[in-house]
């Protein structure tokens, strides 16, 4: 039965392959390469470039151990790119968020995150020696609430939200939550892993797609693993807090620095859409393709605004491996989404977009979804799954 196979950690290479020894393709929407550059020969090459320089690892914390120039140059035109004063990079992007809600707080402070923010941000918070509550997704009249309760107890307060939803592709109101942060004395936190490349009208995150002074949000974070297809996570904000880090930051202090072939491809990427900003709108016209077609399809796509990431919500657990794996059949890469990341009764196939996509596959992993009996797709489900 097609539910019985494990949709989870399928063998990439083996599936394309035999695909392609079959005379077909596999077109992955399992994959956040969001403005295709996973392929581009600069980004490739780069990476080729410094392996054979710099060899596979820096060997050590770069505190110790020396700072190689690379490092330097990708976190000058990272902060540059956003419009931060600094910026540092560490090997992950799960770690940036566990290491630096861990380091910040003390034990007379708060921490307020939306209650859909990623794993590393609920366990980073729990890694932190303060108090911690969520609020309800993109609630901002919950946050309010929660701030005039009992923002009064505590010395400071640290509100974290992400860019770009990853599960449901919506976005954070940010003016209001600037608005509210400077009315409770709060400092801002925004994870742009999603956003970054991918929002606003040259790629530059939440505050381009707002236009909001990026000097409102106090420390912005990210990962080099999705729009700069490398992978790492990165801090930007004022200067004197980033030099703070970089000698206080236990998962950057006491951790190698960035390998240098991983660090070569995110500078590249980040160079190649500095040079191609129109990467962004190729991105926006493949997203609007989605969810126009899903919504002429009578597909559920929740809040999705979409940009990059846009779930088709399905009626049951059951009918997303279903789904999937119908897909999987046709060549398409999409895995069901169930539980981990999302409430229970919200299972869902997420679409990572991609410029690199076209539209008539778009339309025919969408058309499959719809046609197909096997998803069980109808109006009363609908009104379950939202
Ligand atoms: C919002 C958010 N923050 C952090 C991370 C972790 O990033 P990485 O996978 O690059 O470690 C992710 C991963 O998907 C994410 O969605």
């Amino acid at each position: 039965m097609i539910a019985d196979r494990d949709p989870f950690f399928l063998p990439v290479d083996g599936f394309r392959q035999s695909r392609q020894r079959e005379g077909q393709s596999v077109i992955s929407f399992a994959h956040y390469d969001y403005l295709g550059l996973s392929t581009h020969p600069d980004v490739v090459m780069s990476a080729h470039r410094i392996l054979d320089s710099l060899g596979p690892s820096v060997s050590a914390s770069r505190m110790v151990g020396g700072e190689r120039m690379l490092h330097g140059e990708l976190e000058e035109e990272l902060a540059d790119f956003i419009g931060a004063e600094a910026a540092v990079t560490l090997v992950s992007g799960y770690l940036t968020n566990v290491t630096l809600l861990g380091h910040l707080m003390s034990s007379s402070d708060l921490i307020l995150y939306d209650e859909l923010c990623h794993n590393s941000i609920v366990v980073g918070t729990r890694a932190a020696r303060c108090d911690s509550r969520s609020f309800a997704h993109n609630d901002l009249s919950d946050l309010r609430r929660k701030l005039s309760a009992i923002r009064g107890r505590y010395k400071r307060c640290l509100i974290v939200v992400e860019g770009l939803y990853s599960m449901d592709g919506d976005v954070a109101d940010l003016p209001e939550l600037v608005t509210i942060k400077n009315e409770h004395d709060c400092w801002l936190m925004v994870d742009e892993a999603h956003s970054i490349g991918t929002l606003g009208s040259s790629g530059r995150g939440l505050c381009e797609h707002f236009n909001v002074d990026v000097r409102e949000v106090d420390l912005i974070v990210g990962t080099l693993s999705k729009a700069f297809v490398s992978s790492g996570g990165f801090i930007a904000g004022h200067g004197a807090v980033i030099r703070w880090l970089r000698y206080t930051l236990p998962g950057f202090v006491f951790s190698v620095g960035l390998t240098p072939s991983v660090a070569a491809s995110a500078l590249s990427a980040l160079r190649v859409l500095k040079r191609e900003p129109s990467l962004t709108d190729l991105l926006k016209q493949k997203s609007k393709c989605f969810l126009q077609e899903a919504e002429r399809l009578g597909l559920d796509t929740g809040p999705a605004i979409g940009v990059g990431v846009v779930p088709v919500l399905i009626r049951s657990e059951q009918a997303a491996f279903e789904a999937s794996e119908l897909l999987k059949q046709a060549g398409f890469y999409v895995p069901p989404i169930v539980r981990i990341g999302v409430p229970k009764e919200k299972p869902r196939l997420r679409f990572f977009i991609s410029a690199s996509h076209e539209d008539a596959d778009i339309s025919r992993a969408l058309g499959l979804l719809r046609s197909n009996f096997v998803v069980g797709y109808d109006a009363a489900a609908r009104s379950e799954s939202v």
